[in-house]
């Protein structure tokens, strides 16, 4: 096995490669001011959002949020995995890429973190129940459901489809030799741990379908009972490489199926994807039991700009179709869509694609419902849109709904219809719109406030209040990585230690960005992005820098200071804030002399810290 590639390395490379070339040899690019653009190749656009910076060599798409640097553009415009990239892109330049020797036992190799072995291990267990499902003596019964549920070998073997046999230790048998590769099978969730701390095979007797991420490595499986045993779907646990709540089961095969995804259907189950893909639909994904989430959404419309989703008609069906319209709704930029069937009760995609055919279930998907039929009929249920008062407590319903669409016109006719089904005044509305006023005292007047928020708008919850927006991000740690970005040497100015109270994802990255500036000053942004390619962290990251225009171009320095500055605050002041409600629950009457010197005390030093942030670059 060829060991890793070194870092000086990679930095060489994106340091002599120009991200600008590396583009425009694949996708014709324009200038447009200081920037290039081109139409996107990573999803259908008339216009284009697509634009490449030849300053901080990055490339980002405002159409579908794709971005990154030369290396992650070269892995997803060519499908190829990291290695390839760098070895095409070193080629360009005619350099060799070299490789670390990975050390011999006794040689203390790096601790890096790596979940290679993760991966590995699940890949060869897909490929020994593959080989189960045709060699195993019980191997036809598995066989015979498949049989029975209509497929056939070919699609069969297009998903990967295995057999994991009885009994409770196949996995542990074969690949759990020692007490390093056991703990691999655990970490991998292959394993289940009784009380007693027994282990024992997580998949027994069932047929297995393994669940491939975006690139196409097994992270995990579901796996079905041949019969009617309980539960009828068993799936792996979140483990380090599976994240339910960001993998949809069939897109990895939908996009090798699909050289342009024009539309990607979102349904149910397993079966349900598996049998649309034999009918010749193959652009069926499916949420793993799970809520379908705004990271799903995501990266839907970053490979396409329409999402059907088809669920069944019950009530379960209509709830599970009313919370992927909320996580829909944020990503909704001009030119995306959201759309909804549902099938007639007792019918899933898997009966009805068999009983229509294909052509049947494509002409029923021309049927579905665009997004706000479905939001005003959903809302309007049990209310009187005749009378007056029903109409206003329509409105009252629609416009949180409405506020969470991105700015543009899809929501400026989000108003319209709003207006014309309400027969209220859209200026009026308009006027509805318009975000409450700021209180003056955020933190002492909270309990009150959050009590009117709910009454006049009971449904999308707004961001947490602990974290003032701060100019167009969505939190202050957001903020700083952005500023990080568009320049990496402010990250000398930092103090990592005060954010040592703080938690939250967008925390963890921010200290983790710093830790790396510091220890290697000379990083550009581009070599940011590639850091965290691919990760989740990496899609926050992109879209931050694709934000640019946010950022002033002078007194970045300054501005980074305060958003550290206002970082390192937070905690004191919720802890002020905490202590305060406290001391008001006692009547100030009933108060001692000294708990009201506390009080004024603790009031005196919340004003003080408010005042700090208003005096600050607003
Ligand atoms: P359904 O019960 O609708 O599954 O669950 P289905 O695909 O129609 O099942 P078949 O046709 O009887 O094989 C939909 C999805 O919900 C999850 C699975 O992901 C399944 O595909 N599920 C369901 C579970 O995780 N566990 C269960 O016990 C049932
Ligand atoms: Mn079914």
């Amino acid at each position: 096995m060829a060991g890793r590639i070194p870092q000086s390395f990679l930095d060489e490379l994106l340091d002599r490669l120009d991200i600008v070339e590396v583009v425009d040899r694949r996708v014709k690019l324009k200038k447009s001011g200081k920037n290039y653009s081109a139409r996107c190749p990573f999803h259908e656009e008339k216009t284009p959002s697509f634009s490449v910076n030849p300053d901080k060599q990055f490339y980002y798409c405002f159409g579908c949020g794709a971005g990154g640097n030369a290396i992650g553009f070269v892995m997803d415009y060519e499908n190829v995995d990291f290695p390839a990239a760098v070895d095409t892109l070193a080629g360009s330049l005619g350099l060799d890429v070299p490789r670390e020797q990975t050390r011999g036992p006794g040689g203390a190799a790096p601790p890096e973190h790596t979940n290679k072995p993760l991966y590995a291990l699940m890949e060869e267990i897909a490929r020994y129940y593959q080989q189960q499902l045709r060699q195993h003596p019980q191997a036809q019964r598995a066989v015979d459901y498949l049989k029975q549920r209509g497929l056939t070998g070919q699609i069969a073997k297009q998903f990967d489809l295995g057999f994991a046999p009885p009994g409770w230790d196949n996995l542990l048998q074969r690949f759990g030799g020692s007490e390093a590769q056991r703990k691999l099978l655990l970490d991998a969730g292959m394993l289940v741990e009784n009380d007693a701390g027994r282990t024992y095979d997580r998949f027994r007797d069932r047929v297995v379908f393994p669940i491939r991420d975006q690139r196409g490595r097994v992270i995990a499986f579901g796996g079905r009972v041949l019969g009617d045993d309980k539960p009828k779907y068993l799936n792996s646990p979140e483990t380090a490489i599976f994240h339910k709540g960001r993998e949809l089961y069939g897109l990895y095969q939908a996009r090798q199926a699909n050289r342009q995804l024009s539309r990607i259907l979102v349904v149910e189950g397993y079966m349900d994807v598996i049998a649309l893909a034999q009918h010749g639909i193959s652009n069926a994904t499916a949420t793993l039991g799970t809520a379908t989430s705004k990271t799903h959404l995501e990266r839907i419309f970053r490979l396409c700009p329409e999402v059907l989703f088809c669920f069944d008609g019950d009530e379960a069906g209509r709830k599970a179709a009313f919370r992927a319209l909320e996580a829909a709704l944020p990503a909704l930029q001009d030119g995306r869509q959201a759309r909804f069937l549902f099938l007639p009760e007792g019918d899933d995609p898997d009966t009805a694609v068999r009983a229509r055919g294909s052509e049947g279930f494509e002409k029923l998907l021309e049927t579905a419902q665009p997004l706000e039929t479905f939001l005003f009929e959903a809302l309007s249920e049990g209310i009187d849109t005749d009378s007056l008062d029903g109409r206003a407590r329509l409105s009252k319903q629609v416009l949180p709904y409405i506020r969470q669409l991105p700015e543009g016109v899809y929501r400026q006719l989000m108003f319209q219809e709003l207006a014309r089904r309400t027969g209220l005044d859209l200026q009026s509305l308009m006027q509805l719109e318009a975000p409450p006023p700021p209180a003056t005292e955020p933190d002492t007047e909270r309990a009150g406030q959050a009590e009117q928020d709910t009454a006049a708008e009971p449904a999308p919850r707004q961001r947490s209040p602990d974290i003032p927006v701060a100019r167009g991000y969505s939190n202050l740690a957001q903020a700083a990585l952005a500023l990080l970005l568009h320049k990496p040497a402010v990250a000398q100015l930092a103090e990592i230690d005060s954010l040592a109270l703080l938690e939250g994802d967008d925390i963890a990255l921010l200290v983790e960005m710093l830790t790396l500036l510091q220890r290697r000053p000379e990083s550009s942004t581009a070599m940011l992005l590639g850091h965290w390619y691919g990760t989740p962290q990496g899609e926050l990251l992109n879209r931050l820098a694709g934000q640019e225009r946010l950022i002033p171009t002078e007194g970045i320095e300054r501005q980074f200071a305060d958003t550290m500055a206002e970082l390192a605050l937070l905690p004191r002041k919720s802890a002020l804030a905490a202590q305060v409600d406290k001391l008001k629950l006692t009547n100030y009457a009933q108060m001692s002399a000294e708990e009201k010197q506390q009080l004024r005390e603790l009031l005196q030093e919340k004003q003080k810290l408010d005042a700090e942030r208003g005096n600050r670059g607003r």
